[in-house]
């Protein structure tokens, strides 16, 4: 959708008709600081714009996050759906501002909290609320399912949107308000701790794999929060899960990282370099500003996290035509992936955001810390700025730790100085913008690329938000092997990794006297898809069939039902992932 300035400003609130007189004159003054002024109301206005009942986001149901109003032809794309990770990634930054007393957005938070239970709810063509539902990526603006082709499962959302709800429940504080957020909040976070290993889409839903450094990431940080926050609400069972598979988590985020390579890989299994800003979106959305420069968990002045940036950004230098004339250790636009071929594979504001926030936020580390820590990993990214630098911690008081924060603030500025350039004044941000000449692509008022635009603003003023507990974090010793994804359908089974899980299989059947029940499926407790090898069921009181069978921690599985007279095989096929540890119930009743 292609708005005409006056027609933006008409649409608005009167703080965008306010905000405009800025907007002309800093145009004139130019400069990074005068376009943080000028440019955060905007960006703020475009997010509500589009959010239900916002002046963008006509037929939304209210608190329903519109991607962008585009819808199709003759705009360049359909975004009119409301995605999970976009919605929740855009609503954390409006529960971030209300915590820091930064804005009253309580109405939006509010309805944004109501559609979610509603939306949680809905069949859909990744599951039912507890059957994996909550990995469907995007729904229709009306709160209905959207039943077409699509990238499925994208199993970054639910743990964006328990992060977001968490840290609006912790803003309420000890009242029952938080409690009353509680059972949506569990829902999402048992999702994560059940599929967290599973296969998934990445967040650009191209890559299907069995894992995402986004996505494992930002699993983890919602496990370790939810698991403070499940005590607090007196879960203890829930706390415990949570904590246990956050370990798991923990220990899979490692193996992302090659150090060979120097960088972290984004997907598991594909056939890309692997270098995308998928990575540096990680690290900017999990950062924690209690947890020092914590290479775990990349943390945006870790050593990983800075090494990582440098070969992302770099990755970007030589393939856009508009970053040609930048220095190297210049700021450059960037994007998604370097083999990017989406509308011809260009920048995107939202990364070139990010490439600024992750280093504002090693920035306030650093200043708190009181010293920056060189290593030989990270000696490329800080050479850029100092070709005599070596491995050693710089304390605040040395020439060094001045030199250093000062240029990689200006290097920080240089990424929001692009995005400025391609940036018109009325304000409004696209998806991408061309490699050629900077000539914004694709969505236009992108919901993500307002909320981009101010959180990355918000990192510079050191606006941080709260820890969710990444300090003093250690990587179990006795990590398991990495999951693996199953294959197709019908066969498939992760190699498991966990200690061994028993298995609970309850079965609600009404069967007449001869008839027997037994279950087979994907791996060799279960049969191996047999029927000579499929394990019987006990019967039991009110027809429930039980029997409990060994497998796997970590695996992903497929069974079916079979009734052992008639030879009848029951029609759907369910799958389901162990545990790391603990133990599991099946709980499913017989269809004919
Ligand atoms: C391809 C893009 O690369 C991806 O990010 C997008 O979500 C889909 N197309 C749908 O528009
Ligand atoms: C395409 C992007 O690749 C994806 O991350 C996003 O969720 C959708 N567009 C909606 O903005």
């Amino acid at each position: 959708m292609r708005f005409a300035v006056c027609s933006l400003l008409s649409l608005s609130s009167t703080a965008l008709a306010l905000v405009h007189g800025d907007v002309k004159l800093s145009r004139r003054q130019s400069g990074v600081d005068a376009f943080v002024t000028s440019e955060d109301p905007i960006a703020i206005q475009g997010v509500l714009n589009n959010i239900g009942p916002g002046s963008m986001s006509k037929g939304a149901k209210p608190g329903v996050v519109v991607a962008s109003p585009d819808h199709g032809s003759p705009d360049p794309v359909d975004y009119l759906y409301t995605w999970t990770r976009d919605s929740s990634l855009v609503l954390k930054l409006l529960i971030d501002r209300q915590t820091q007393g930064r804005g009253d957005f309580s109405t939006t938070i509010d309805n944004w909290r109501a559609s979610t239970g509603r939306i949680q709810q809905l069949d859909n063509p990744s599951g039912g609320p507890t059957t994996g539902g909550l990995g469907e990526p995007k729904f229709n603006i009306d709160e209905t399912p959207f039943t077409g082709a699509w990238g499925r499962p994208q199993r970054d959302g639910p743990a964006l949107r328990a992060t977001a709800a968490i840290t609006y429940a912790n803003s309420l504080g000890a009242t029952g308000n938080a409690s009353a957020l509680y059972p949506s909040i569990k829902l999402d976070l048992d999702y994560v701790s059940q599929y967290w290993n599973g296969q998934t889409f990445d967040l650009w839903e191209e890559v299907n794999s069995a894992g995402s450094a986004f996505t494992t990431a930002v699993q983890h940080r919602a496990l370790r929060e939810g698991a403070k926050f499940a005590a607090a609400q007196g879960d203890t069972a829930s706390a415990t899960t949570y904590a246990t598979q956050a370990d798991g988590v923990l220990c899979y985020l490692q193996t992302y990282w090659d150090a060979s390579k120097g960088y972290i890989v984004a997907n598991k299994n594909n056939g890309r370099t692997g270098k995308d800003a998928n990575t540096i979106l990680a690290s900017i959305h999990t950062f924690d500003p209690a947890a020092g420069c914590d290479a775990a968990t990349w943390q945006p002045c870790s050593d990983i996290a800075l090494a990582n940036h440098k070969v992302v950004v770099d990755s970007f230098r030589t393939i856009y035509a508009l970053n040609s004339a930048a220095p190297a250790g210049a700021a450059v636009a960037v994007g998604r992936y370097l083999e990017d071929g989406y509308f011809g594979g260009n920048p995107w504001f939202i990364n070139t955001f990010a490439a600024a926030e992750l280093l504002y936020d090693a920035l306030f580390q650093w200043e708190k810390i009181g010293s920056i820590t060189v290593t030989n990993t990270s000696l490329a990214f800080f050479q850029q700025f100092s070709s005599t630098i070596t491995p050693a911690a710089y304390p605040s008081s040395s020439s060094e730790f001045t030199s250093l924060t000062a240029a990689i603030k200006t290097y920080a500025d240089g990424f929001l100085a692009i995005a400025q350039k391609y940036i018109p004044a009325s304000g409004e941000i696209s998806e991408q913008f061309s490699r050629k000449d900077g000539t914004q692509m694709s969505a236009t008022y992108l919901t993500w690329s307002f909320a981009a635009a101010a959180t990355a603003f918000d990192a510079r003023a050191g606006h941080v938000s709260a820890s969710w507990g990444a300090s003093g974090l250690t990587v179990p010793t006795d990590c398991p092997p990495a999951p693996i994804n199953p294959g197709g359908g019908g066969g498939g089974g992760g190699n498991g990794g966990g200690s061994t899980i028993e298995v609970t299989f309850h079965e609600t059947a009404t069967t007449t006297t001869g008839e027997a029940l037994f279950i087979t499926g994907s791996l060799d407790a279960l049969g191996d898809w047999s029927t000579e090898n499929a394990v019987p069921l006990k019967a039991g009181a009110n027809n429930v069939w039980t029997v409990v069978v060994p497998i796997p921690g970590n695996y992903i599985f497929e069974c079916k039902k079979k009734n052992g007279t008639l030879e009848k095989e029951e029609t759907n096929q369910h799958q389901a992932t162990t545990p790391y540890t603990g133990t599991y119930t099946l709980n499913d009743t017989w269809q004919n």
